[in-house]
């Protein structure tokens, strides 16, 4: 499966902090907002990765990532010249996309929780046609919005809608079959002058093809476009940094654990960094001593550290 994260869009909602700076490159604490989401595509195993941002910015996220070599994956880059919409990322990514699968993820959505690499794991291995993952708030208007019957099929779909049919947010993370490009590209705008990802999964559910995962209490679910909700998620992912000593989206921690980098690279970046919490984290992970029954296990299944990490 291939993936991708739309970075692009006009931060309009975070102005004026994000008139001279892509809303994605801002801090979520202790990281950049993209580590995030490039997190949740590592987790789900996906290594081939395409980043697209505005003209102006795609740059600086080239900068702070590179060809993603570093962390043992592949990223590429590519430009959305207006925000036109979610789906506009099918139609710029065609070429990349090909015959394969694809993950598309929201860079300012947030996604933590014990078993989420579990579960997302288990949705990408059984996928089929198109899938987006439900989550219960308490402003459904405020997003696209999943109804359902007990049997979790889905009934209907709507985008920010002034009566909300339930309680269930579509997040920002939809897997779908190549079928999305062709699908998206006979879209219309909107009311509000977009192309909507409502309407493409829409698309899906026309045909019978669209399936819903929930995602249960016990995650934690953000989108972080609003300076509340930035605010909020920082605030989150320090707290739970501070309690537990784990980092949430450490993108080299997850490479190292999925043993797409050896100990060197990690230890190296760590050095660069030293002087922060971030680059001591690094070390102290490359420094970790563990039995070598530990390691054997490790060896057989590089998910185990993860596990542990959860
Ligand atoms: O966060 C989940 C919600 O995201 C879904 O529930 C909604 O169905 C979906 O429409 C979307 O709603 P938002 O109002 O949050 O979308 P927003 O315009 O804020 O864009 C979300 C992200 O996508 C943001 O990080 C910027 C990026 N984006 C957006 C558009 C419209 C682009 O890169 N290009 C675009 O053209």
């Amino acid at each position: 499966m291939k993936g991708i994260i739309l970075a692009g869009g006009s931060g309009s909602r975070l102005s004026p902090t994000t008139n001279s700076i892509n809303k994605h490159l801002l801090a979520v604490f202790d990281k950049p907002m993209i580590y995030y989401p490039l997190s949740v595509l590592m987790l789900g195993s996906i290594k081939d990765i395409m980043i697209i941002s505005t003209p102006c910015d795609r740059p600086r996220f080239e900068e702070l990532l590179g060809d993603g070599s570093t962390l043992g994956i592949s990223l590429t880059y590519q430009e959305q010249e207006e925000p036109n919409g979610i789906p506009e990322a099918f139609m710029i990514a065609e070429d990349f996309i090909g015959k394969d699968n694809v993950a598309l993820i929201l860079g300012d959505n947030i996604f933590y929780g014990q078993g989420f690499t579990t579960m997302l794991r288990n949705a990408i291995k059984h996928h089929q046609h198109a899938t987006v993952f439900g989550y219960r708030v308490k402003d459904p208007e405020r997003f696209g919005v999943v109804e359902f019957d007990h049997q979790q099929k889905v009934l209907s779909l709507e985008e920010k809608p002034a009566e909300p049919k339930s309680d269930f947010a579509v997040t920002g993370l939809y897997l779908y079959d190549h079928r999305a490009v062709d699908l998206a590209r006979k879209l219309r705008f909107s009311n509000r002058g977009e192309l909507e990802i409502t309407d493409l999964n829409r698309e899906y559910l026309k045909r019978g093809q669209l399936n819903v995962q929930l995602l249960g209490r016990g995650f934690a679910w953000m989108d972080a476009g609003t300076h509340e909700s930035l605010f909020e998620a920082a605030a989150f992912v320090r707290n739970i940094q501070q309690r537990q000593g784990f980092k949430l989206a450490c993108l080299e921690e997850i490479a190292y654990y999925m043993g797409y980098i050896p100990k060197e690279i990690l230890y190296q970046k760590g050095k660069s960094m030293e002087k922060n919490d971030y680059g001591k984290y690094l070390l102290e992970i490359a420094n970790r001593k563990h039995t070598q029954q530990y390691w054997e296990a490790i060896d057989r299944n590089p998910m185990l550290g993860l596990v542990e990490n959860e």
